[in-house]
């Protein structure tokens, strides 16, 4: 065992534990550990199915709590295929079909000799790139290409298209666009002889827009489409709502959150209520490494896909459920029928009968008496079924994982290095703090990925320079080397602020979490430090 000798070592280095010690335990990537006591739940749910061994410990002791400091959330688009819209790929088969057309259709063939210039228009441009883009991504499907467009090289295109990794269960698009040049292949045919990198063909961004006349638009994702619906009177009192005001689960890790939003969510399904959700979100203390503060007002949708949450879900802004609900009361002399409920002990299956406009469920119990998630604890859990489908990532932080993703062309290994709190507590990990020394990852990678990979280190040690042993066979990836992507000149920095009144946002302990998880998802190679790494086990000594 190796001894940690401090006075040896340079009083920053020692700050920076320090400061990681106190503030990083919410990047300790290990799968969840989470101690719920739930006294019974449903097998599907997706954290008891991630860890089967934890099933003990859910059963074993009954008050509610989660100990949450460590996990990775997991969100429906992870384990659940969704119904996926008829998706038209393009697929090899795909390729040949429109071949088959073009040649019957007696276009002129371009003939070898007249390479002044490559019309990029020409359906054959694109046939060229399709398959060149197919042989090279193997891991991306391959969704909409736009018509190439030409710059100011006479033998280059730059090409437009949609796509999705392999990995993204969602069916959501993400955007590249690259510059390709053009030689001739068998029979004179266009063929790919080189290609720039990602977003290279900035040509096929700026045209399809400046076509129509319009003025260039803001660099953002015009696919989000995340803005808060109103109601209108009338059909605010066609509604039928369930309320859930802010209970204990408030300022608590994600993954309480989550849990428990979910379980409103479900019972507002199981009684075809709309669900009054509050986009403001509490995030708590160890996503904030600067502040070490809960910080109120943070966005739902800096987190959480809103717009597919719109779709998937009945739900109203509670702000905007408010304000007409004042003003209803105001202006009728009846006022709106509500219900209070003021304990979870009134079951769900009671309030089916119950026709109040307002089902209002009141959490003013002592902890853990008022947790959310209780609700759907007991009888109830056979009834409820948590709707994981309806809950995905952001779409902007998933912008950035396909970002830092394509950068390296979607062929990147990655290390999963665990350090932080559980590489100081001896205790529980006698051997991590060694088996994730500088030199002992340099001698365990070299047996695990190929030299001179790209390869990309998920971690929560602070210390940036921590991996430079690894540079001397890797080329090495850190989040940090992508800070660009939620600078104050990124898209995702002018997107948050917009949902933000105008004022900046941070990039919090939580979303890089989420997006260094979401990174190492996408390797080709994955190394882990628990299993592949130290033989401590996860969750301390003798748990594995
Ligand atoms: C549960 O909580 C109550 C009150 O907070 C406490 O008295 C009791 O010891 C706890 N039980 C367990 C198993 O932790
Ligand atoms: C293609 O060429 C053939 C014979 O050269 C002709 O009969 C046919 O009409 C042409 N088809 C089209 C779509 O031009
Ligand atoms: C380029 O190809 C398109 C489609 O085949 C054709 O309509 C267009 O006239 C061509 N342009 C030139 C300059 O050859
Ligand atoms: C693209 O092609 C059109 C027509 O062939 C030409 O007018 C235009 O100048 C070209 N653009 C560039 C950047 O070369
Ligand atoms: C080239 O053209 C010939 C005759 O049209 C055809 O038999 C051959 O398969 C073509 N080769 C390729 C690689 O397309
Ligand atoms: C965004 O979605 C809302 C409905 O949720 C719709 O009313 C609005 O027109 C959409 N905005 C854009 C720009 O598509
Ligand atoms: C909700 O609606 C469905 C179908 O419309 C119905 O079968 C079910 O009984 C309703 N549930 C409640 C609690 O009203
Ligand atoms: C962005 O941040 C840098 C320093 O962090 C500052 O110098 C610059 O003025 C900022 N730019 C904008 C547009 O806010
Ligand atoms: C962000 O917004 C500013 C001001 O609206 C704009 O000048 C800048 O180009 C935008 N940056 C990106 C990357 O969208
Ligand atoms: C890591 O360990 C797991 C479980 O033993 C194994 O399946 C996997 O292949 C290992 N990964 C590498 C990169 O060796």
């Amino acid at each position: 065992m190796k001894e940690s000798n401090p006075s040896s070592e340079p009083i920053g280095q020692n700050i920076i534990k320090l400061i990681s010690n106190l503030c990083f335990s919410a990047f300790v990537f290990s799968v969840l550990i989470i101690t719920v006591i739930a006294i019974t739940y449903q097998p599907p749910d997706p954290w008891l199915e991630s860890a089967p061994a934890l099933t003990k410990l859910f059963t074993e002791s009954e008050n509610a709590t989660f100990k949450d400091d460590s996990s990775i959330l997991k969100t429906g688009e992870d384990f659940i295929a969704p119904a996926v819209p008829p998706e038209s790929r393009i697929t090899e088969a795909a390729i040949e079909t429109t071949e088959a057309k073009l040649t019957n259709s007696n276009s002129t063939h371009s003939g070898c000799g007249d390479l002044q210039r490559v019309n990029c228009s020409d359906p054959r441009v694109l046939i060229a790139v399709e398959r060149f883009n197919l042989r090279l991504f193997k891991t991306i499907v391959f969704l909409e290409y736009q018509t190439p467009v030409n710059t100011s090289k006479a033998d280059e295109c730059d090409v437009l298209w949609r796509f999705r990794n392999k990995k993204d269960k969602s069916w959501r698009r993400y955007r590249d666009f690259r510059r390709f040049r053009f030689g001739f292949g068998v029979n004179c045919s266009y063929k790919v002889v080189h290609a720039g990198g990602w977003h290279s063909g900035v040509n096929a961004r700026r045209s399809h827009r400046s076509r129509v006349g319009r003025v260039a638009p803001p660099a953002r994702d015009e696919e989000i489409n995340d803005t808060i619906p109103s109601l209108g009177e009338t059909s605010f009192r066609r509604g039928k709502y369930l309320y859930y005001s802010r209970g204990g689960d408030y300022c608590k890790g994600m993954n309480q959150y989550v849990w428990s939003l979910l379980c409103g969510l479900g019972e507002a399904m199981y009684l075809n209520r709309t669900f009054v959700l509050d986009l403001s979100v509490c995030l708590a203390s160890t996503y904030n490494p600067t502040t070490n503060k809960d910080e109120e007002g943070k966005d739902f949708r800096y987190y959480f896909d809103f717009e597919h949450l719109k779709e998937a879900a009945s739900i109203v802004d509670e702000g905007e459920f408010l304000r007409d609900w004042r003003k209803w009361d105001r202006s009728h002399k009846r006022k709106l029928p509500v219900k209070k409920v003021v304990s979870h002990k009134t079951t769900p299956m009671q309030l089916t009968k119950d026709r109040s406009t307002v089902l209002w469920r009141q959490f003013d119990a002592p902890e853990p008496e008022n947790y959310w998630y209780r609700v759907c604890e007991g009888q109830a859990a056979k009834y409820i079924h948590r709707p994981w489908h309806a809950l995905w990532k952001s779409k902007r932080l998933m912008n950035i994982v396909s970002e830092i993703s394509g950068r390296m062309d979607w062929d990147f290994d990655a290390l999963h290095v665990v350090r932080g709190d559980k590489a100081k507590n001896t205790q529980l990990w006698p051997h991590l703090d060694y088996d994730t020394s500088p030199d002992q990852l340099l001698a365990k990678a070299k047996a695990m990925v190929q030299p001179w990979r790209n390869l990309y280190i998920a971690t929560n040690e602070p210390f940036y320079n921590y991996f430079d042993k690894l540079r001397s066979q890797y080329k090495v990836h850190l989040l940090d080397d992508y800070k660009e992507l939620w600078s104050n000149t990124s898209e995702w920095y002018n997107e948050t602020a917009a949902l933000n009144n105008g004022r900046p946002v941070e990039f919090d302990g939580y979303m890089r979490v989420e997006v260094d998880t979401e990174v190492l998802y996408r390797a080709k190679t994955r190394v882990e430090t628990f299993y592949n790494l130290t033989k401590d086990c996860k969750d301390g000594v003798f748990t594995c």
